[in-house]
């Protein structure tokens, strides 16, 4: 029996923003997954959190390799950071972007990514990730966060303040008597502490793509290290994976995870008004035990 009670109807979508976030696909995730919920939900890439926070399970074990992204939520999960002192970090530094006078909001957002690249404050990096250019987390080689300013004009207005605070309470009030361990590192070291009531859901960046996420590349011996390890876990597991557009095939799903069993889901991609300009791609997803169910069209 699936350890959710019923299907996601509405997805929470999360305060941080990130390259890759599966919102939109968290019902069909959601839905794939069997799993008694006696042991930990175990997610080795976290990136928004988005996947964990719809399963909301009792115990979770979350990691990524951007210790931002961590400090972030183990503090949202401690109280250390919380919807007001999110409100008011957003409400004074947005005040002091649109004081600096019109076209001066990106000198502040440039002196905020200094201090950030300096301090780590995990508000800043709120403040950056809901500011900058469509909301990616790129960092240098040196460790810098080095996204561009969104360009627009009173970027932290009130609404767009309240609906980033009401994300962090909803997420504090998800987070609220759950057993949740929030760790900073590679995916080899939370794969290595998986026991066998675990569910392990993998979302690794796009193979063979320089994603700078946190100085790092993910090369293809990576991606095939993965695929030996996820088959070796003790536990059930789903990994996701794009399958394919129009113009290519991942060739990485066949070469390497044949073993698995798969469930695919046409994703649309709007790149403007009209029906041509919808972009289709399958979206697969990777389990290690066989799903009741079968694959929709
Ligand atoms: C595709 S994103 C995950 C997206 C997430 N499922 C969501 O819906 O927002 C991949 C994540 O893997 C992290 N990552 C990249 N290399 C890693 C590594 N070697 N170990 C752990 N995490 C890594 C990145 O920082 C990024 O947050």
């Amino acid at each position: 029996m699936s350890f959710l009670p019923k299907a996601v109807d509405k997805t929470f979508v999360p305060p941080v923003k990130c390259q890759g976030i599966k919102t939109k696909l968290v019902p069909f995730i959601l839905d794939s997954i069997e799993w008694s919920g006696d042991g930990r939900w175990v997610e080795p890439f976290l990136g928004s959190g988005v996947v964990l926070f719809n399963a909301a399970p009792d115990r979770a074990l979350a990691s990524d390799v951007n210790p931002h992204i961590i400090a972030l939520y183990r503090g949202i999960f401690t109280h250390e950071i919380t919807a007001s002192t999110v409100r008011e970090h957003l409400e004074r530094e947005g005040a002091k972007l649109r004081q600096t006078g019109p076209g001066a909001d990106e000198s502040y957002y440039y002196e905020v990514r200094r201090r950030f690249n300096e301090t780590g404050d995990p508000l800043d990096f709120l403040f950056l990730n809901r500011s900058c250019f469509n909301g990616m987390i790129r960092f240098n080689q040196k460790g810098g966060f080095n996204v561009p300013f969104c360009r627009k004009p009173n970027r932290f207005r009130k609404a767009y303040v309240t609906r980033i605070t009401n994300q962090v309470q909803h997420l504090a009030d998800i987070m609220d008597g759950k057993d949740w361990r929030f760790q900073c590192c590679d995916w080899r070291k939370t794969l290595a502490e998986c026991e066998s009531d675990d569910f392990v859901y993998l979302d690794p960046p796009y193979i063979g793509r320089h994603t700078g996420y946190f100085n790092t590349e993910w090369e293809d011996k990576e991606a095939r290290e993965l695929a030996r390890r996820a088959r070796q876990l003790p536990c059930a597991m789903a990994l996701s994976m794009w399958k394919q557009n129009k113009h290519r095939k991942n060739e990485h799903i066949d070469e390497d995870w044949s073993w698995a069993t798969e469930r695919t889901r046409e994703h649309f991609y709007h790149l403007g008004s009209t029906e041509e300009l919808r972009n289709s791609m399958t979206e697969a997803l990777l389990l290690n035990k066989p799903s009741p169910t079968s694959t929709p069209a």
